[in-house]
């Protein structure tokens, strides 16, 4: 079932997040404009320490510490994800910082329905250190992708990139804020662009 108001059809989306939770802000604030075509209904994070869950609840967004430690295996951890989101009719899901690779269960459970957000050019770095492998590799171009999640790690259809070039005196700090500055705007705008698309069943 998804809500709606007088413009559009909003799909109730959860964020998953692990810490600072900057780009699940940038999606609530997106997400407050009536407008756009998701409704962050939930975020969960798998540590209960994340600053992000803070910042989601000031938002008056429901959140779910859900701490992986006390499950006894990566799949019943997922089992117990999955049935949050079905609980709260979650349509959509995208992980933002979300430090923990999903199981195939999972991932086979919402088709199409999984999306990330990657520091690097992807193929390109795929996995962490992304900003240093650029640098060390000589790299002209860096930026951050918005992708499907499949089972392979960073390893989805890309739906989104943003790209710029490397400067020369440039360091792996230097590049961290310039792809996250990025990222806030890029993961809006390809969330917007696959909702556009999407039924609801
Ligand atoms: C981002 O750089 C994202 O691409 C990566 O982890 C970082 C998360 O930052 N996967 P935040 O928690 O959204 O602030």
């Amino acid at each position: 079932m998804i809500s709606t108001n007088a413009s559009i059809a909003r799909v109730p989306t959860a964020i998953l997040i692990s810490g600072r939770g900057s780009n699940m802000l940038a999606l609530a604030k997106a997400a407050q404009s009536p407008d756009y075509p998701a409704e962050i209904k939930l975020v969960i994070s798998n540590n209960p320490e994340a600053e992000g869950l803070q910042k989601a609840a000031d938002m008056g967004i429901t959140v779910i510490p859900l701490d992986h430690t006390a499950f006894k295996s990566r799949l019943s951890f997922d089992r117990e994800l999955h049935k949050h989101l079905k609980a709260n009719q979650i349509q959509m899901i995208c992980c933002a910082g979300y430090m923990r690779i999903l199981s195939s269960w999972f991932v086979g459970q919402w088709p199409g329905r999984i999306i990330n957000i990657h520091p690097s050019l992807l193929p390109k770095y795929k996995g962490l250190n992304t900003h240093q492998r650029a640098l060390e590799a000589g790299d002209k171009e860096h930026g951050c992708t918005v992708h499907y999640v499949n089972e392979e790690l960073d390893g989805g259809d890309i739906i989104l990139q943003s790209k710029f070039n490397i400067l020369p005196n440039d360091t792996k700090e230097t590049l961290e804020k310039r792809v996250l500055e990025r990222e806030h705007a890029l993961y809006v705008k390809a969330l917007e662009k696959i909702l556009r698309n999407i039924e609801c069943s």
